[in-house]
């Protein structure tokens, strides 16, 4: 038995802004069957203090950054959790990260070292019996933890791991917080946590975390790149001989067309033509006999949605339709919206709707994904689960878990999507002419999505090489 603490901003189905929640809720229920156990360290927001089952008392701190944190040991949705609940800085109504206008808070800073350091201190402080044998951090908001466990009595006797889910969050914090964070003056160096004068919180997990991980393999390549690594590539060139991509799973007891309840008619490809009808009707969509695309996403600059926007007029006017569901960058919003407006194949429903997108994976004949980085991404692994074809930029995981559709592998019967490159909307429009050309024929498009939903896109290969990984970290030097 391994003893993980897991520690992280966000977990679903208690709170979630993306795949990292999903990953981080569905990974532990996963790891049980390898016989690997996890507790989980998350931030006492609202949304998790109302939600959770209190099980016990387990430490406190009187003032950390200006407030009284207490952590307390409570279960929910199956988990294990510990609960930072600290109300100066995780009891605040709206968005986890943001304030109402819409930026950053301006104490994350302060916030998530608070999560750190109390997970920092719970790993080396047995509670209930209950000693970790690996800290396994998430993102920046966990990145301080191999720091602060470096300064800590018995620190040294536990492993750490960090993974990167998404590498353009890095949690840069100025350089006066340093004593308040308490970081040590040794660890603020160039070769430490100091990024060109500022606090990372990243860096100083990629540096002083035993192991490194990202969620796909090749995007744990491309991390090594300047086009990519967002200015830490040096930093995990370093550390490559620790690094490895391991791929994410889906929870298939929340995504499937077998049990899902969001949904009234189960199952591709018999289904689809039910699902597909209520789909239109949800969006308003007409008739027609073309592919209907979905795209369920977060809209920022990662997600390439603004190419989608260029390659999209060829698609329509070859008979495509095109089913929006997202929220974020503004503009895009508005774009999105206005393309609804002018066209009757484009539906756009603009915000945040979990039942709306099990619906539109249903009922979609394709998921498209045009990111221009992705570490790893779960909406293409939700398609081939429903028998709806990805197409998707060949990068990342995208370039992993998709196997294109070119005549070699229609020919052998393997293929699950559609991959384009270069992410241009050029390549894109390509991509969604073939889409076209596939979906007008029944057999071939029945062969795609047969193959599509025979893909394993669960946890279990995935958890057996994290569990893998976890006892080769606790191996003797
Ligand atoms: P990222 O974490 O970069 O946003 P992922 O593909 O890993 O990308 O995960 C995104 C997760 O968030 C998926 O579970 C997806 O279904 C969900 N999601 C994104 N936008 C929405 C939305 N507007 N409504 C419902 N679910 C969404
Ligand atoms: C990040 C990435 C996404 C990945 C998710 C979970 O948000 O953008 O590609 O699937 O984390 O690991």
């Amino acid at each position: 038995m391994i003893r993980v603490l897991s520690v992280a901003s966000e977990c679903a189905p208690l709170v979630k802004t993306g795949g990292l929640a999903d990953v981080v809720g569905a990974l532990p229920h996963a790891l049980r069957k390898q016989d690997v156990e996890v507790r989980t360290v998350l931030p006492g927001y609202p949304a998790i203090l109302a939600a959770v089952d209190w099980v016990d008392d387990v430490m406190h701190e009187d003032d950390l950054f200006g407030g009284r944190v207490e952590v307390f040991h409570a279960r929910a949705a199956g988990l294990e959790l510990l609960v930072v609940k600290a109300d100066h800085l995780f009891g605040r109504d709206g968005a986890i990260y943001l304030n109402s206008e819409g930026a950053d808070w301006s104490d994350n800073a302060e916030r998530f070292a608070c999560l750190s350091w109390m997970a920092a201190r719970l790993a080396v402080e047995p509670h209930g019996g209950w000693q970790a044998d690996i800290v396994h951090c998430h993102d920046w908001q966990a990145g301080l933890v191999p720091l602060y466990l470096r300064t800590l009595p018995g620190g040294g006797r536990v492993r750490t791991l960090i993974t990167i889910h998404n590498i353009a969050f890095q949690g840069l914090a100025p350089v006066e917080k340093l004593e308040r964070l308490r970081i040590p003056g040794w660890a603020f160096t160039p070769d430490g946590a100091e990024y060109w004068g500022k606090i990372s919180p990243l860096k100083a997990g990629l540096v002083y975390a035993d192991r490194l991980s990202t969620v796909s393999p090749t995007y744990a390549l491309e991390l090594m790149t300047p086009a990519f690594g967002m200015g830490l590539d040096g930093v995990i060139r370093e550390r490559a001989a620790d690094l490895c991509g391991i791929l994410n799973g889906i929870d298939l007891d929340v995504w499937s067309p077998e049990h899902d309840g969001s949904i009234e008619r189960y199952g591709a490809p018999e289904g689809k033509a039910a699902n597909k009808a209520a789909l239109r009707d949800l969006f308003g969509l007409p008739e027609g006999g073309g592919p209907l695309a979905v795209v369920i996403s977060r809209l920022s600059e990662q997600k390439g949605l603004d190419l989608l926007i260029e390659a999209l007029p060829s698609f329509l006017d070859a008979g495509g339709q095109l089913a929006l569901l997202g929220s974020g960058d503004r503009a895009l919003e508005t774009r999105f919206r206005d393309l609804a407006e002018t066209h009757a194949q484009v539906g756009v429903h603009i915000g945040y709707n979990e039942a709306l997108s099990h619906r539109m994976m249903a009922g979609a004949d394709a998921i498209l994904v045009p990111s221009r980085f992705e570490p790893c991404g779960l909406t293409q692994l939700y398609g081939l689960r429903y028998g709806t074809v990805p197409v998707v930029a060949l990068t990342g995981g995208l370039a992993d878990t998709v196997i294109h559709a070119n005549d070699a592998a229609l020919k052998r019967g393997v293929a699950t999507g559609l991959q384009f490159a270069p992410v241009t909307a050029e390549a894109l429009k390509g991509a969604l002419a073939r889409l076209v050309e596939l979906h007008a024929q029944p057999e071939v498009w029945r062969t795609l999505q047969t193959n599509a939903m025979s893909h394993p896109v669960g946890w279990e290969s995935s958890a057996a090489t994290y569990a893998a990984l976890y006892q080769d970290m606790m191996a003797p030097a």
